[in-house]
């Protein structure tokens, strides 16, 4: 059975841990699908480790539905949940709940992601009311990365916490089910955490959130360009790749592939 969002709201309240990975397309959603993970977010991520693009402000809408088709083909009982790209919803309420709507109606997406706090608000009200489950995502929000002036811990002073504390509960409120908090202290994460009834879900931010999340690639030592302090490398399948292929161009150039068992 998928997992839905009144499963991670159960699981908060039962203080059983959530679940996430990132995947862009069929075989790997296939795989994490199978792993048993709750959610699989297609983020916009897949810019930066899938497009090969420095940051994630170009992918488009368009893009961003052809990879969550991918995945929803793949996956039988993780809920998946479509991150929105940037100008997708900032420019209109209108724009926003319509290009959410895509997420489902065409991707066959459960969710969508949206990055910001009390100024997302009336996006995640509009969202929620045409039906579809939102997950906020606050912190370190890659789309600002311009305001941010860089990749930066956010929260770290007592005022910007707060903020943080501020914004979760104003999302919560405008219908938000779960909740990102992006590269932000542990015990910020904590607070936050102990204060909301949906689940935060964290990435850098510590272990006191209801659940992780993790980007893919990240995780099976695929992208190298830099690796956060966050990221564990579960594998290295960037090195395992690269001995394969190029045994294969050794075994082709030297004749011995292919041999009598692969030749008809
Ligand atoms: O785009 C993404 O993969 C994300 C996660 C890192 C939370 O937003």
């Amino acid at each position: 059975m998928r997992t839905t969002i009144l499963d991670f709201l159960k699981k908060k309240r039962e203080g059983k841990k959530i679940a996430v990975l990132t995947a862009y397309d069929f075989p790997f959603a296939q795989i994490v699908d199978e792993a048993g993970m709750d959610a699989i977010l297609v983020g916009d991520s897949l810019a930066m480790v899938v497009q090969g693009i420095e940051n994630t402000l170009p992918v488009t809408m368009d893009e961003m539905v052809y990879h969550t088709k991918m995945v929803s083909r793949a996956a039988k009982n993780s809920m998946v949940i479509a991150d929105m790209p940037y100008l997708s919803y900032q420019i209109s309420i209108e724009e926003a709940v319509r290009n959410a709507g895509r997420f489902v109606k065409e991707a066959g997406a459960q969710a969508v992601k949206i990055e910001g706090g009390r100024e997302v608000e009336g996006i995640v009200k509009a969202m929620t009311c045409a039906e579809i489950p939102v997950m906020a995502h606050i912190g370190l929000t890659p789309q600002s990365l311009h305001k941010m002036g860089g990749y930066k811990v956010q929260g770290k002073t007592e005022d910007a916490a707060q903020r943080l504390i501020e914004d979760a509960k104003i999302l919560e409120d405008a219908g938000a089910f779960s909740l990102i908090l992006e590269a932000i202290p542990a015990e910020v994460a904590q607070r936050i955490t102990s204060g909301l009834s949906i689940p935060t879900i964290g990435i850098g931010a510590g272990p006191h959130c209801d659940g992780q999340v993790l980007v893919l690639h990240d995780l099976l030592g695929l992208f190298d360009r830099f690796v956060p302090k966050f990221v564990k490398k579960y594998a290295n399948l960037k090195e395992e790749t690269s001995k394969a292929v190029r045994q294969y161009r050794d075994e082709v150039e030297k004749g011995t592939f292919p041999g009598k068992e692969h030749s008809f």
